[in-house]
């Protein structure tokens, strides 16, 4: 396993025709100028992951998709396989996002077989975890994402690159967050889960927080122990946001 160095991906969610493009560009031509302390990597919606890979083609931006379908290929209209991403030059994908357990009642395992299906195609799965703010207000939010953390790992993960995400679904997109001390609380959590569940072998494996982070208060989340990186919404739409994040690891 290659990691230990922190991952800072954006998640542009349902966001993004060609013209947006010239985002990557932004970013593209500052790294080049000034490389990057950790690893970057952008998910854009399916439309456009090739169109990006191709932008991104020999700079250090990874392209990513933002869910896949466990099965390899069928009838399952509107679904797109793991092999499909890599195919499209994918070499990661977000997984068990709050946004696809909530709306779309993706349950831990077939979040699992999601990530099992995306190593199989030999993508890099980012799977997250994160409780809800009535979950959080009854003091179960610990005991929630280790459940999570046990259920929607799958053991195959054991020796291999992936990354989890701790993401509060109550921080998502609505520019609260999580105290310092409450974010490396759950990262202990759920770095305590995942060597439970897979060995101590994944002790360098990135925990990557998500949920309101910005260019203003990135620096401080990322310097939080435990903190592996970072996943972005919102401010990884415009370039030049989304390397204040970067800049920041
Ligand atoms: P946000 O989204 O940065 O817009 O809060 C984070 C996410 O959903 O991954």
């Amino acid at each position: 396993m290659k990691q230990s160095v922190k991952l800072v991906a954006g998640n542009w969610k349902m966001n993004g025709l060609g013209a947006s493009l010239t985002e990557v560009e932004v970013l593209r031509a500052a790294l080049e100028s000034e490389p990057a302390a950790c690893r970057v990597a952008l998910c854009p919606p399916a439309t456009l992951i090739e169109r990006m890979a191709r932008a991104a083609a020999g700079s250090p931006i990874g392209v990513g998709g933002q869910d896949c379908r466990a099965e390899t290929h069928g009838a399952f209209t509107g679904d797109v396989s793991a092999a499909m991403l890599r195919d499209a030059g994918a070499t990661l994908v977000i997984l068990g996002h709050s946004e696809r357990r909530q709306g779309h009642g993706e349950t831990d395992l077939l979040v699992s077989a999601k990530a099992e299906a995306a190593l199989g195609a030999g993508l890099e799965p980012i799977v997250c975890v994160g409780e809800t703010l009535q979950q959080r207000e009854a003091g179960q939010a610990v005991d929630v994402v280790r459940s999570q953390i046990m259920a929607s790992l799958p053991l195959v993960l054991a020796g291999r690159d992936f990354a989890v995400a701790y993401e509060p679904v109550w921080a998502i997109g609505t520019g609260l967050t999580p105290t310092l001390e409450q974010i490396e609380e759950v990262h202990r959590a759920v770095r305590a889960a995942m060597i439970e569940r897979l060995g101590p072998g994944i002790a360098a494996t990135p925990i990557l927080y998500g949920g309101s982070v910005k260019p203003d208060n990135a620096a401080e989340i990322l310097a939080v122990p435990e903190v592996g990186g970072a996943l972005v919404g919102g401010a990884s739409l415009r370039g030049a946001d989304f390397l204040g994040i970067i800049r920041g690891a």
